[in-house]
């Protein structure tokens, strides 16, 4: 039985204009989990990642990042969990690929020659060292969104959160994207990934967690979920509608 590496207990959230983002959630992650977290719009799954690394913090309850509280260890929660935001282009900061995955790195005050090293080996696992020396603006949607995953990889992170990867890519950056996702959750690291995309991965998923209005209404394995979907909003997968199961979505 892998160990838990994130306990949330009791947490809620409230927004400066009184707003309570998250109401009492509790629950716990282990080791190497793939977790879809759905919901329709406005129902907390942003602010709810945000609180996984300790961009938002909760004004009751705890989180505890390999039994350390988020709230007295922000740098360190942050090493342990890397976060992909949904706009890929709003993270962009370099102006070479290179140096954009080498960013935050760079701010940790690494060695030169170590930079290199880490950020050439993360280019060349994701495919993407031929890209090195352009400016990003100018790639892909699917490329920018893989590098915003390589600046994140780099940092060594054992969970990664993603808020909607697959928003506004195409079809080839969608697969590019996926099968990057699925890769990094084979070799270990702990996936958990906001999407209204559900079709897209539930075979790969071993958790759906649904929310709406900052509670958790479920929170189980696909198979049990998957019939729940509808009624909190989110659109259940085709082939489960027509009663053909869980289909892989990859060609
Ligand atoms: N800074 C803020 N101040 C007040 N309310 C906020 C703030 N940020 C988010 N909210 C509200 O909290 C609720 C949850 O927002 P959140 O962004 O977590 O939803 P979401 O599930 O990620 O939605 P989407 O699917 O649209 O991305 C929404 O009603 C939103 O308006
Ligand atoms: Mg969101």
């Amino acid at each position: 039985m892998p160990g838990k590496i994130i306990e949330i207990d009791t947490v809620c959230h409230t927004f400066a204009d009184g707003y309570k983002g998250l109401k009492n959630i509790s629950l716990s992650i282990s080791k190497g989990e793939f977790i879809i977290l759905a919901g329709k719009n406005g129902s907390g799954k942003t602010t709810f990642l945000r609180h996984l690394n300790g961009l938002l913090l909760p004004d009751s309850g705890k989180i505890m990042v390999n039994n350390k509280n988020v709230s007295n260890n922000l740098v360190r929660t942050r090493k342990t969990i890397g976060m992909v935001f949904q706009d890929a282009d709003a993270q962009i900061v370099g102006d070479t690929v290179f140096d954009e995955v080498a960013f935050g790195l760079e701010n940790l005050k690494f060695k030169r020659a170590k930079i290199n090293k880490k950020v050439s080996l993360i280019l060349e696992y994701l495919n993407l060292f031929h890209l090195r020396e352009r400016n990003p603006s100018t790639l892909s949607g699917g490329e920018k969104r893989k590098i915003a995953i390589a600046g994140i990889l780099v940092m060594d992170p054992e969970v990664i959160l993603f808020d909607e990867p697959f928003s506004n890519l195409d079809y080839q950056g969608t697969i590019q994207v996926l099968k990057t996702i699925i890769d990094l959750n084979r070799s270990g690291h702990t996936i958990i990934i906001a999407t209204h995309d559900i079709e897209t991965m539930i075979c790969e998923a071993t958790r759906i967690i649904i929310m709406e209005d900052g509670v958790i209404k479920k929170d189980g394995k696909p198979h049990d979920i998957v019939k729940h979907l509808e009624s909190h909003g989110v659109k259940e997968p085709c082939s489960s509608r027509f009663g053909l199961g869980l289909q892989p979505w990859l060609p």
